[in-house]
């Protein structure tokens, strides 16, 4: 039920649910409790001693993974439709990504034409940032302009904001 939330496709190639799948596991886990409430009381697994990775809970998860640089360059294949990264090169959809480390959101990177919604955040891309907003442009700053749906895999994020620190 959970790779079937997450991802319809993936599971059945094929298959007729035209539905792209719900990243977030909270919002997985709740509504397979809600099913499972409605008529099969199905033993549910005993918590994890350490306590579950919530939506909130995602920061202290992230922060021991190790990121990749190397996988990430391989991961920012899908967010070239829309990024360059490489110092120099022209803003597109999304604006160019060099040296967005460390920098402040939504600010210069050659005019770009921000949303009011990113604007509005203000702060500095560091980890914690850039891992939220990876996990889920939207919910991040509701109304931005990214459509990327964003990477529910954290060490995938991880592998990306390092890739994004050697640039
Ligand atoms: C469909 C186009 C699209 C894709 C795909 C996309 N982005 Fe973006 N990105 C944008 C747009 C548009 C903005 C500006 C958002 C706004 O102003 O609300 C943006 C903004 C950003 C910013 C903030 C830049 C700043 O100066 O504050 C970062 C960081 C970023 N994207 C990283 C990524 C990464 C990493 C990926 C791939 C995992 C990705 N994006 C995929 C379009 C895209």
């Amino acid at each position: 039920m959970n790779e079937w939330l997450h991802n319809p496709k993936k599971f059945a190639e094929g298959n007729k649910m035209s539905f792209a799948g719900l990243p977030d596991a909270a919002e997985r886990a709740n509504l397979i409790v809600y099913l499972n409430s409605q008529g099969s009381n199905l033993p549910l697994p005993a918590a994890p001693a350490a306590p579950a990775a919530g939506a909130e809970g995602a920061a202290p998860e992230t922060a021991a993974l190790v990121g990749d640089a190397a996988a990430g360059e391989k991961a920012f294949a899908k967010c070239k439709a829309c990024h360059t990264i490489d110092a120099g090169g022209a803003n597109g959809v999304g604006p160019n990504l060099a040296g967005i480390y460390g920098e402040a959101v939504a600010t210069g990177r050659g005019g770009f034409a921000f949303s009011d919604a990113l604007k509005a955040k203000g702060g500095t891309w560091d980890d914690a940032t850039l891992d939220a907003w990876l996990a889920k442009p939207s919910a991040f700053a509701a109304g931005t302009k990214m459509s990327y749906a964003g990477s529910s895999n954290p060490q995938e994020r991880a592998n990306l904001i390092a890739y994004m620190k050697t640039k």
